[in-house]
């Protein structure tokens, strides 16, 4: 830690104190170790302010050439991981930048470019040009997902497992149909993506520290430039927001919720008492005592990191949501949480698309696990068909039932005459109720589990891929 300043005599609070920052508040203040992931931008940043304050004729053709030039520099030494940080000195990237490119043309024109900006203004645009191809990156990572998704669901369409509620056997379904009600999820959440993007990519740059820009700089050129959507028109917000960066974090928390759900479902499928799935080795892995063990930690990661993403999101709520209005040093605290979320997502997208794509499937496991009593609900559609109000033959069918259990027999093994002594409506064609390929084929409303209807849910995915 640099020690910056001659000690402070004579301070009551003692000799640790140099005149500089205390050196734990110069640890404690600079963002520059996690702030350096937008190199990059900061130095596309200041190109495109200092080409706009050229126009302003605050910098000569000559001014702005030179810090073109020394930026670009600067630019690489970042890329070819030459740039030297400067702790003590380099707080944070803007500065850091700036330090550098001083070096590199000299002081005199170097210190010309921060004219009229502020961090404020600049650490924003840094983050959400940042962000803005991150979420790019994400919607591809999305698409793939879902791409999995629709495909698998069009190969497998035929397999037919229990469909659960209250993780209680419920009806029969098509396991295309299950694996299309997350595909359903994240469809929106493609949409929700897209719409976030929208307030992400808006231009701060120009809105000075907080009151706006005193040299009438062209701000559409440098939105422009840096190829924003639009510009924030308010200065005091264009500082003060941080809604782009909790947006972001509560998209990524619901996307993580869901998947959190998709990968304890499948959990549950993979164990033995269940044997619907298998995962691929690569997604799996062994227990350090049990040799017998083969462990499917790529989705309790995915439901645990859930919780990380939850969380970073509700944190920055906690600390923006008592802040005075426009910048103040809580906003840096901003920064960690969203590399980290934005890390979280994409990783955890990439990997649910592994493991799906990878997946074995044991349809057979998935029908040994029907058992006729899920048929229920059909016997009593059965006598809706013959006129009977539903409410009875509810009624009806929990009869029959109660008979099975009391025979202890599978539904369907009960003689017509049992049938019929539970209730005269019950003709021979009721035996071919207990079918479960029927069953499915029965729901063939839109959006239920027939072979037609889940055909429509693909097409609905893919539509919502090309963003119809
Ligand atoms: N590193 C700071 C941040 O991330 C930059 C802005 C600092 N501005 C200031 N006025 N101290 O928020």
């Amino acid at each position: 830690m640099a020690d910056n300043g001659a000690p402070a005599a004579g301070k009551l609070w003692g000799g640790r104190f140099t005149g500089g920052l205390d050196p734990i508040m110069t640890q404690y203040n600079e963002s520059i170790y996690f702030d350096r992931a937008f190199y990059s931008q900061d130095i596309r940043g200041s190109i495109a302010y200092a080409r706009a304050n050229q126009k302003n004729k605050i910098l000569t053709e000559h001014e702005f050439a030179e810090i073109e030039r020394g930026l670009k520099l600067v630019l690489k030494e970042w890329q070819d991981g030459k740039f030297i940080i400067q702790p003590g000195v380099d707080e944070d990237i803007h500065t850091a930048n700036e330090r550098r490119l001083g070096e590199i043309i000299g002081k005199e024109i170097a210190g010309k470019l921060h004219t009229g900006r502020s961090r404020n203004d600049q650490v924003a645009t840094d983050m959400r040009l940042w962000l803005r191809d991150q979420l790019d990156q994400l919607e591809e990572y999305l698409v793939d997902f879902l791409k999995v998704i629709s495909s698998r669901a069009e190969k497998e369409i035929e397999y037919v497992m229990p469909g659960y509620t209250h993780l209680q056997r419920a009806q029969p379904i098509r396991w295309s149909h299950w694996m299309l009600m997350y595909g359903s999820f994240f469809a929106s959440d493609l949409q929700r993506l897209r719409e976030v993007k929208k307030r992400v990519n808006q231009c701060p740059l120009g809105c000075g520290a907080l009151a706006g820009n005193p040299f009438n700089i062209d701000r559409d050129a440098i939105a422009k430039e840096l190829g924003f959507d639009g510009l924030i028109m308010n200065s005091m917000a264009g500082v003060a927001d941080r809604d782009f960066v909790v947006e972001t974090m509560q998209w990524g928390s619901m996307l993580m919720m869901h998947m959190s759900r998709w990968a304890e479902d499948l959990i549950i499928y993979s164990s033995g008492e269940f044997s619907f799935i298998k995962l691929a080795d690569a997604y799996s892995t062994g227990s350090s005592l049990m040799p017998q063990k083969k462990n499917p930690d790529s989705l309790e990661l995915l439901r645990g990191k859930s919780g990380r993403a939850f969380g970073h999101m509700a944190g920055l709520m906690m600390s923006i949501k008592g802040i005075p209005s426009t910048y103040n040093k809580d906003l840096q605290e901003s920064v960690e949480p969203l590399l980290d979320h934005v890390k979280t997502v994409g990783d955890s997208l990439q990997i649910a698309t592994g493991v799906l794509s990878t997946l074995a499937v044991e349809s057979e496991s998935m029908v040994k696990s029907l058992t006729p009593d899920m048929l229920a609900t059909d016997l009593a559609d059965y006598l809706v068909r013959k006129g009977v109000p539903f409410r009875e033959t509810h009624h009806t069918s929990g009869q029959v039932v109660a008979l099975a259990e009391k025979e202890k027999l599978p539904m369907d093994k009960l003689s017509f005459a049992q049938l019929q002594g539970v209730d005269k409506r019950f003709e021979k064609d009721v035996m071919g109720v207990f079918d479960y390929q029927k069953s499915v084929e029965m729901r063939s409303a839109k959006g239920g589990t027939s072979k037609s209807a889940v055909m429509e849910q693909i097409a609905a995915v893919k539509k919502a891929l090309a963003g119809q």
